[in-house]
């Protein structure tokens, strides 16, 4: 795996990541809600217990301190392929006055790390048709078709 720029760093997603600002850089993405602090640990908290389903990361730019690309791989366990895990990447953001300088590609180089350690036989994704040349740079290919259905 290449590096990242120099002065910043890849990591877990911390406890203190809130006041770095995870939030803002995930509102890049979608609209994020209205946490309190509170909300925010709660969900951390869950996830970090369940550490061998939730991986998160985030990438940090060490002159300001803060938050500026995050990502989420979730590993799923299935009976077929012989009791085999799918890794799903989720909720990839790379704050707006820092893309491209390669930061969204070593976010998904390092969950697809993650994935293949943890004995994923693929890793899959969704994503908007704005985004497929991305993920093809990061090694991806489309397959197949998502379906939503929403509550
Ligand atoms: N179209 C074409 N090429 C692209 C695009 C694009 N939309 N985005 C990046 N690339 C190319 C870059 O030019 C670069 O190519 P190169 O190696 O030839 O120079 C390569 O892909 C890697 O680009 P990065 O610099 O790593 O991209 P960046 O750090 O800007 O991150 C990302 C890309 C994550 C899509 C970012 O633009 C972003 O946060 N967008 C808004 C939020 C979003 O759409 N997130 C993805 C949601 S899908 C999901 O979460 C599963």
């Amino acid at each position: 795996q290449a590096s990242l720029p120099q002065g910043y760093s890849i990591r877990p997603l911390g406890a203190q990541d809130y006041d770095r600002g995870h939030l803002q850089v995930l509102g890049v993405l979608t609209d994020v809600g209205h946490h309190t602090h509170q909300d925010w640990l709660n969900q951390f908290y869950y996830m970090k217990k369940r550490n061998d389903t939730y991986f998160s990361l985030v990438i940090v730019d060490h002159a300001s301190d803060r938050v500026v690309a995050v990502g989420t791989l979730l590993v799923e366990r299935k009976f077929v392929h012989c009791n085999g895990k799918v890794g799903h990447i989720e909720d990839i953001a790379v704050s707006g006055d820092q893309q491209g300088k390669k930061l969204g590609l070593r976010m998904i180089e390092a969950l697809q790390y993650i994935g293949a350690q943890n004995g994923c036989y693929k890793v899959i994704l969704d994503c908007a048709l704005k985004n497929v040349p991305f993920y093809e740079k990061c090694g991806f290919t489309q397959k197949e078709m998502q379906m939503a259905w929403y509550v």
